[in-house]
């Protein structure tokens, strides 16, 4: 399999913190570096987290660096109700001895998209405040990003609102000129992203295993499935780090999209018109200036588990 040239975004967070380790672990990624942004938890909490997941995987060459420390135009609204204080759980994880990047999350995108010898794929799963930065920062370099395949959205409910998904409702300005930027886009948002799940029984599993990226994995969904109270937990941002790789794993539909940054009720929604061609000739009043995005519509859950999984934990079976 060809090794996919690689950088998340990221907002450490528990389900991150999956993505993170299947990113560092998976044999088909070269993940060029990290960048950390304001969402779940204050943005130099979520660089310690993600330094603490990255010395779970052993995988202490890549670079990690601070990005920005609020939205575009609102406030910070963390996401404390589920990822705890400290966006992990509040488990007391021991620090990592490393030190982030000295550069900002602008320059290592602009330094890692330059020195790849291929194109690369960005992997976003936070707010997209840092992508919106880079992309209006760095245009040339900007053209030299293969794809984007974020976590965000729903064409259906939202989850920080009604209509609203987490990561476009924390920063709807971010996410309209990402969408808006030309790159291609493949959404995995709400309509897939609480399926892939493990059980406790299966944490449980990764709790004795022999591998640190198992026991650390197993510890905090443990953790969190006592938290929530939901069994299984699911993985979360990982099925956008897996899409990026198995794409037949997943099944994609092209729809117009637009955010929407109003102040009204519907603020973060990605409005999809998912209207049949007939009615959408028929009734002509589509969405302005929308984005043409591929948004991930199912998928073969337990492949997407197992692929995890093995992955996490060498000796799954
Ligand atoms: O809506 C889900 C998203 O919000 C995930 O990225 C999760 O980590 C939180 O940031
Ligand atoms: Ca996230």
């Amino acid at each position: 399999m060809n090794k996919t040239s690689m950088i998340l975004d990221v907002d450490t967070g528990v389900d991150d913190a999956y993505a993170v380790l299947f990113a560092a672990l998976h044999p088909a990624i070269n993940l060029l570096g990290i960048t950390c942004v304001d969402g779940n938890t204050h943005v130099d909490q979520v660089v310690a987290n993600t330094l603490k997941v990255l010395d779970a995987a052993q995988a202490g060459d890549i670079p990690v660096a601070r990005g920005a420390t609020r939205p575009l135009l609102g406030p910070s609204q963390y996401a404390e109700y589920v990822h705890g204080a400290d966006g992990m759980g509040d488990l007391g994880i021991a620090p990592s001895t490393r030190q982030v990047d000295p550069r900002s999350a602008i320059e290592l995108l602009r330094d890692l998209i330059e020195g790849s010898k291929d194109l690369v794929t960005l992997v976003p799963i936070a707010p997209l405040t840092n992508i919106a930065i880079f992309l209006r920062a760095f245009p040339e370099t900007a053209k030299k990003i293969h794809r984007i395949v974020l976590m965000g959205g729903s064409t259906s409910a939202g989850n920080a609102t009604p209509v609203a998904e987490f990561n476009v409702w924390h920063d709807p300005e971010a996410a309209a000129i990402v969408f808006s930027s030309g790159v291609p886009i493949t959404m995995y948002g709400l309509d897939v992203f609480m399926r892939p799940g493990i059980s406790s029984q299966e944490a449980s599993v990764l709790k004795s295993s022999s591998e640190p990226s198992a026991q650390f994995a197993g510890q905090l969904i443990e953790a969190f499935i006592e938290r929530l109270h939901i069994s299984p937990l699911t993985l979360g941002d990982y099925g956008a780090v897996v899409a990026a790789i198995y794409p037949e794993l997943f099944t994609t539909q092209m729809f117009d999209v637009v955010v929407d940054t109003s102040s009204g009720p519907a603020r973060g929604q990605t409005i999809c018109d998912r209207r049949d061609d007939f009615l959408k000739d028929l009734e002509p009043l589509g969405l302005e200036n929308p984005a043409k995005v591929r948004v991930v519509m199912d998928l073969d859950v337990e492949a997407v588990r197992q692929l995890w999984l093995k992955t996490i934990d060498k000796g799954w079976s």
